[in-house]
């Protein structure tokens, strides 16, 4: 399902969309460039668990935790992670399968350490056009399809024509921005 954001509110209303429907033990992995909305996503998505404090992506600790009223939300963010192995240092795989709802930044970044069960949440710049986004959303799992389902039909339900599923663009349309410089040159926080 790909859906279109028009403004950074559009995308945080997003994530407050799918908090809803999040469970203990849900995942859901972000991909996308830099600046292609994840942490926004993540805030709307904060927000709406009833996080209070500033979430900014977790790149350099890592992971950053928060409490809700529901449980315990996760945020990790894998960009300066060089190494799948590099995983293990922080116990991903352990901390993925407690109780807590899991986001993962750059969660797509070692296809060869995906999670069994995730939501994908895969945010692209649009050429020309540095207020909107394209945001497409795909099941990994049984859980995580279930999870689509009732978040698709929910936002079915009550998004405005423009943010429904938008056309399907080919890869050399989409926004997507060039190598990325090194960490430490970035301002990496919303
Ligand atoms: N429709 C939109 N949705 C989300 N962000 C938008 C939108 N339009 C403009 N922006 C801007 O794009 C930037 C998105 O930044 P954000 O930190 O969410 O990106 P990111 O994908 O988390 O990048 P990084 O990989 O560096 O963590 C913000 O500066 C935000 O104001
Ligand atoms: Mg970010």
């Amino acid at each position: 399902m790909r859906l279109h954001s028009k403004s950074v509110e559009e995308t945080e209303a997003l994530g407050a969309t799918l908090a809803s429907h999040l469970h203990s033990g849900s995942i859901v992995l972000l991909a996308g460039d830099l600046g292609a909305g994840k942490t926004q996503f993540v805030k709307g998505l904060a927000r709406a668990l009833g996080v209070a404090e500033h979430i900014t992506s977790p790149t350099f600790n890592l992971m950053v935790e928060h409490a809700t009223p529901t449980g315990t939300l996760r945020h990790f963010d894998l960009y300066r992670l060089e190494r799948a192995a590099d995983l293990d240092d922080i116990d991903y795989f352990g901390l993925l399968e407690d109780d807590a709802v899991s986001v993962v930044e750059w969660g797509d970044k070692f296809a060869c350490a995906l999670p069994r069960d995730y939501l994908l949440v895969d945010c692209a710049l649009v050429p020309g056009l540095p207020d909107e986004r394209l945001i497409e959303l795909s099941a990994h799992g049984p859980k995580s399809e279930k999870l689509l389902a009732a978040w698709a039909h929910a936002a079915s339900r009550q998004a405005p024509e423009e943010q429904r599923p938008a056309r399907r663009q080919a890869p050399e349309e989409r926004g997507r921005l060039g190598e990325h410089p090194p960490p430490e040159e970035q301002s990496h926080d919303a």
